[in-house]
């Protein structure tokens, strides 16, 4: 054997699975399966995402969604890939997708105990640049007796029993948190086809001097943003500016802002005064992952992002998510005008 020792003590998702659900005395298994049946979904985007280019699957598919983007081929392949795995495991009674209008309700499962939202390609415009793209989704359970109406839907990101994200760089990434758990990361081999445990108890770091937002929008930005990306921008007493990091895929910008610490923003501002980002299937999942990892997430009016409840299933919020300490400085700031 060579110098390294061979790990031979593997953790692959599904060995995951098993050690959380043992913790869980009551558990019943159909959790376990509906994340089986997300971790299917997760290869089969993966694998188109990786060939589109070959198979001319790039490029529109011609259609728009709800909220009005444009819908590229692959957006419509990942939620078709997404709906078929969830629908056939029969632990998922709804399922919200960024990519369709209504929620979908699963009536060949009416005891499914499960309610599912899902952002099944984030980052689509940048897929035909060759840009990391991931898929985002939040899992809630259904309260006894939920008739499985998209008013089961509507509520805070506090009632996440999980959530997390996949991003189809470098290699196939996963990060997943469960309620009051920690964040793990996964990194798929694609010998074995299995996500394997490679960032147990992911922390984001308190503090870093980077910020990734769209300052394209600036223009439209409200006074105290412009006051808060000033102050990174031109700091006083002469403390060094920040850096800007924007890929424009949330998944990608979340992934590193997880790793390396710093703010990710997409405020709501005078062009989008709800925001852009969708509640249900981006910011609450992702509110829990970096609550989970020691950061904060807020919307535009410095409320908890996981205590907003949507009116809508593709309502919108303005969100700041990252490190505590840089979190805190938007928090600070908005505090001088209130
Ligand atoms: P999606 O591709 O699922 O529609 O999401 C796109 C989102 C998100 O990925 C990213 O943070 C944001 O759009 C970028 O928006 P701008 O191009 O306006 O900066
Ligand atoms: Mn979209
Ligand atoms: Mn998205
Ligand atoms: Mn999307």
């Amino acid at each position: 054997v060579g110098s390294e020792k061979i790990n031979t003590d593997i953790i692959t998702l599904t060995r995951f699975l098993t050690e959380e659900q043992t913790k869980h005395k009551e558990a019943t298994g159909d959790f376990t399966l509906l994340c089986h049946a997300l971790q299917f979904a997760f290869k089969s985007i993966a694998y188109y995402i990786r060939r589109a280019t070959l198979i001319n699957l790039t490029g529109l598919a011609g259609s728009s969604n709800t909220t009005g983007d444009d819908q590229k081929k692959l957006d419509v392949i990942g939620n078709d890939l997404f709906i078929s795995a969830m629908r056939s495991c029969a632990r998922v009674r709804l399922l919200v997708s960024e990519e369709e209008e209504e929620a979908i309700a699963f009536d060949e499962h009416p005891n499914a105990r499960y309610a599912v939202m899902c952002d099944p390609i984030d980052g689509s415009s940048n897929l035909d640049a060759g840009v990391s793209v991931g898929t985002i989704f939040g899992i809630i359970k259904l309260p006894e007796g939920a008739k499985g109406t998209k008013e089961d839907l509507l509520k805070p990101g506090t009632e996440l029993v999980a959530s997390g994200f996949t991003m189809y760089g470098a290699s196939a990434q996963l990060v997943i948190t469960m309620k009051g758990g920690s964040v793990n990361g996964f990194t798929m081999d694609n010998a074995l086809g299995e996500f394997i445990l490679t960032h147990p108890n992911m922390r984001v770091p308190k503090q870093r001097a980077i910020y990734s937002v769209n300052e394209g929008n600036s223009l439209y930005w409200e006074e105290p943003i412009k006051e808060y990306v000033n102050s990174l921008k031109y700091p006083q007493e002469g403390g060094k500016p920040y850096s800007a990091r924007y890929i424009g895929s949330m998944v990608a910008d979340a992934y590193r802002t997880l790793l390396y610490g710093g703010i990710f923003a997409y405020p709501a501002d005078k062009k989008s005064p709800k925001g852009k980002l969708r509640i249900l299937y981006e910011c609450a999942p992702m509110a829990l992952v970096f609550e989970n990892a020691g950061g904060q997430a807020v919307d535009s009016k410095m409320r908890r992002m996981l205590e907003v409840v949507p009116e809508h299933i593709h309502d919108r919020s303005g969100i700041f998510l990252g490190s505590y300490d840089e979190v805190q400085k938007v928090i600070d700031t908005h505090k001088k005008y209130a």
